[in-house]
């Protein structure tokens, strides 16, 4: 915070004064909650200028394409962190030591199985459901189970609660999947590493015992580092609006999920591979991007822009080398939709819509493909990111309850009618 204002001149009115707040990094933020003793309101559809909250988590530079986890930059966590010490970093705001790193696991592996009962839900489902679907509701029906972690004001049931749900997504979600394929529930084994577990539960049967390939494993734990958290996007904004109200962690997040289920947000993963197979040939790219560009065509090109990053995003230059560098070891270079993401990607790179529009390969442009390739089926994708993102809105929601908040109450701009009178049916 810092003791400089600004001056608001509304003609016929002496000046309004707006305090000036600094945060450790990032330009300088207007705070405008005193307008309200005013009678106005700011107007800013899409929260393109307006900072929601407070936050010491995740720090973004989209002109200079920097992004920060509690400081650290993410090209060092995925280098040389793994996943569950990420988590650590985000939900606790330093890197672990050994002991606390080991505690920490120890945890998270105490909680990964699910209540029983809860296969009655999934059995609910129709066979066809979206694994997205069921994910909504399943993460939801947590709050039916774990009533001992309900209490949002008990600081020892936020953090039962925190660990619940990282343990338990991976379970969650590939039970998703077994149940849209017809197979048998896996269960977690808990002497496997966190991407090898769910790996297991995702491609393991109680007849065959899988050994997971340690690219894939590491690859696995590369995709959920890399997604573990975005500061305010729309689904931890959702989190974040959804727990104002009160509402228990489980109902929480199950609101982040179905926010994130959305192709301009989780569901572009799914999106590119679809965009990628619907183009089909090299040939036909040119016909795409200029689809993209048209303004009465709502296509758009899936896998690029950003509405905070006017840069390279950070975590698609790391995915595109992990994606490289599975595709080697797996010896899939043939991969037919490879060459097309690759010239998709040079051609919007060099043209002048996409420059000018500042429009870069994001994230998900190369997390599909990697995916893809590991034999992750696409409907699965942007469960993924979920299992991934949970860690995120979790410490979004977990800041947020452990400091004075007040319920998120946006206001609007009306534009519909003047106060009119009732007029009976037969008069209409
Ligand atoms: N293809 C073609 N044109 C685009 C694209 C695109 N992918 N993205 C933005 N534009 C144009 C857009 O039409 C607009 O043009 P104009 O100024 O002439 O009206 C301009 O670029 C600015 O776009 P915007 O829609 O105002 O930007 P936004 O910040 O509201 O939206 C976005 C950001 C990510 C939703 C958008 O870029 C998009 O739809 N991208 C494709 C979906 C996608 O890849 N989403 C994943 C985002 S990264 C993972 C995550 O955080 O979830």
């Amino acid at each position: 915070m810092s003791d400089k204002t600004a001056h608001l001149q509304i003609k016929g009115q002496g000046p309004i004064e707006l305090p000036l707040h600094q945060g450790t990094l990032g330009p300088d933020v207007l705070d405008i909650a005193g307008l309200g003793k005013h009678n106005l309101f700011t107007y800013d559809p899409g929260f393109v200028s307006t900072a929601s909250c407070q936050s010491a988590i995740t720090y973004i530079d989209g002109e200079k394409g920097v992004l920060l986890h509690r400081g650290y930059p993410i090209e060092q966590l995925a280098a040389h962190s793994d996943y569950l010490e990420t988590c650590y970093l985000l939900l606790c705001g330093n890197l672990p030591n050994a002991q606390q790193k080991t505690e920490f696991e120890q945890r998270i592996k105490n909680h990964t199985m699910v209540h029983e009962q809860m296969i009655s839900f999934y059995r609910g489902f129709r066979a066809d459901a979206h694994p997205m679907a069921i994910l909504c509701g399943v993460v939801g029906a947590l709050s039916a189970f774990y009533h001992d972690s309900l209490d949002i004001s008990n600081a020892e049931h936020r953090d039962i609660a925190a660990y619940r749900l990282i343990a338990k997504m991976p379970t969650l979600a590939a039970m998703s999947y077994k149940y849209s394929i017809g197979q048998p529930f896996m269960y977690p084994v808990n002497k496997l590493s966190y991407a090898e577990n769910f790996l297991h539960m995702m491609f393991g049967t109680p007849c065959d015992e899988v050994s997971v390939n340690p690219v894939i494993t590491k690859a696995m734990d590369s995709i959920l580092l890399l997604h573990a958290d975005h500061e305010q996007n729309a689904s931890t904004s959702t989190v974040r609006l959804t727990g104002s109200s009160g509402a228990n962690p489980f109902a929480c997040i199950a609101a982040g999920i179905a926010a994130l289920w959305g192709p301009s947000h989780g569901g572009a993963n799914e999106a590119v591979i679809s965009m990628l197979q619907e183009i089909g040939d090299e040939s036909r790219i040119n016909e795409f991007i200029k689809r993209a560009k048209d303004k009465n065509d709502p296509f758009r090109l899936m896998g690029f822009g950003h509405r905070v990053y006017k840069n390279f995003d950070p975590r698609a230059k790391v995915m595109k080398e992990a994606a490289d560098a599975v595709l080697r070891e797996l010896g899939m270079e043939n991969n037919p939709l490879l060459p097309i993401a690759k010239k998709l990607e040079t051609i919007a790179l060099e043209d002048s819509y996409f420059i000018e529009k500042k429009l870069y390969p994001n994230v998900d442009f190369y997390s599909g493909i990697i995916l893809q390739a590991l034999n992750i089926p696409t409907s699965m994708f942007t469960v993924i990111f979920a299992v991934g993102r949970t860690v995120g809105w979790i410490s979004h929601w977990h800041e947020m309850i452990s400091h004075p908040y007040r319920i998120g109450r946006p206001r609007q701009l009306y534009v519909g009618e003047m106060q009119r009178d009732y007029v009976p049916i037969e008069q209409r």
